[in-house]
């Protein structure tokens, strides 16, 4: 290991979302939010420091390279060949998830998505005038994944648009190219246009999980798909807001930037000059952080399937466990009182879990889940 991630670094009164949003008392450990409590990789640190001493702030362009980045990054890793022209910037990919839905507003065709899911989805739906439609994840062999049945079901009676999250925030599933190839079927069967959130893509860790592009199975579905990805997760630089979206069919990317005229903020130097640096330059800390990130998903695992109402299914990606705590039915509310804050499963769609970010050292880790345990046994005492 070149980088070390057992670094503390106090980010309380920092305005941070994860540390400081809550006003929790100090003792507090926060593992809500997913974004890691780890500096960025040195590069990258290197470069936002040279552009705050520059101290020029100004409206910043796409750097002329980025793009011609990001094709061969998509080809090297998923031997997915893409024009540049395909590619459309974003501040952001909640904006881009609402700003996709949006699309579907005056239509009489409904939206399809997952539950649980990031409820950035959701809201993205009500925003668009558009009921919620949800599909149950469904748990086959202590995996997550698509109820095909009821989603061929679904696309039957009037939907429009499904919007999918590979890997699943927070299931943690990494869908195969079998699975994949049964949805993209689906969709071009009944003219569904689909929506692929891809952010946490390159957070793997089971070793045999592979990440495959939906779009990239065929021409068919790519004609069909809005990709979405970035560097923002897996290099820790969410709060800077530098996104893309893929869309290869020309009509639709057309109807996309269209309805994003005036809407979106531009994307700043730093976001754009990060993003660059993380796809060239950070390859090693990124193997290095999995594998940090590998090492903290196993003591979670262990631990709360130790513990007596608890389970979480291992995690093919991401770094957001999913806690059945449907046994412990006051656990969100007891974590609080003994200084563990998470998220709660209604907030997904799904009460009764909880969602536990381990992006953080392992001491901070170590130390939440011994809270975890011992409010857990108090609770059965
Ligand atoms: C699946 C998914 N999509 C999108 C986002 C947020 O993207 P952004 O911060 O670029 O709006 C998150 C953040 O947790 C996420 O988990």
């Amino acid at each position: 290991m070149t980088y070390n991630f057992d670094e503390y670094i106090e980010r309380r009164q920092t305005n941070s979302m994860k540390w400081d949003m809550f006003r929790d008392p100090a003792y507090t450990i926060p593992m809500p939010v997913a974004d890691m409590d780890f500096r960025v990789a040195p590069p990258i640190h290197q470069r936002l420091l040279s552009i705050a001493q520059h101290g020029v702030y100004g409206y910043a362009v796409l750097p002329q390279e980025l793009p011609t980045v990001v094709c061969s990054m998509l080809l090297e890793k998923y031997n997915w060949a893409i024009d540049p022209d395909w590619l459309v910037w974003m501040p952001g990919m909640v904006v881009g998830l609402s700003n996709a839905a949006a699309l579907w507003a005056n239509s009489e065709k409904g939206i399809l998505t997952v539950a649980p899911i990031y409820p950035p989805f959701y809201k993205a739906i009500a925003y668009a005038g558009k009921n919620l439609q949800t599909t149950a994840l469904l748990l086959v062999n202590g995996r997550y994944t698509l109820n095909f049945e009821e989603i061929e079901r679904s696309f039957g009676k009037n939907i429009g648009f499904f919007m999918l999250c590979n890997p699943q925030n927070p299931g943690g599933t990494v869908f195969t190219k079998i699975e994949l190839n049964r949805l993209a079927a689906l969709c071009v069967q009944y003219n569904v246009t689909l929506l692929s959130d891809e952010i946490h893509c390159e957070l793997l860790l089971d070793p045999k999980a592979i990440h495959i592009p939906i779009a990239s199975l065929n021409n068919e579905i790519m004609q069909n798909t809005i990709t979405m990805m970035s560097p923002s997760k897996t290099y820790n630089i969410a709060g800077l807001g530098c996104t893309f979206a893929i869309i290869p069919n020309a009509t639709l990317r057309a109807q996309f930037v269209k309805k994003a005229e005036g809407n979106w903020p531009m994307i700043s130097r730093m976001a754009f000059e990060a993003a660059l640096v993380a796809y060239t330059q950070c390859d090693q800390w990124k193997t290095d952080l999995l594998h940090y990130l590998k090492g903290n998903h196993a003591l979670v695992l262990e631990k709360v399937n130790s513990l007596p109402g608890l389970n979480m299914q291992p995690l093919q990606a991401t770094y957001l466990a999913w806690v059945n705590a449907q046994l412990q039915p006051q656990l969100y509310e007891n974590l609080l009182e003994n200084g563990l804050r998470l998220n709660q499963g209604a907030y997904y769609l799904q009460p009764g879990f909880l969602r536990l970010n381990f992006a953080c050292p392992r001491a901070t880790l170590t130390e939440g889940l011994s809270r975890l345990e011992t409010t857990v046994l108090n609770n059965l005492a």
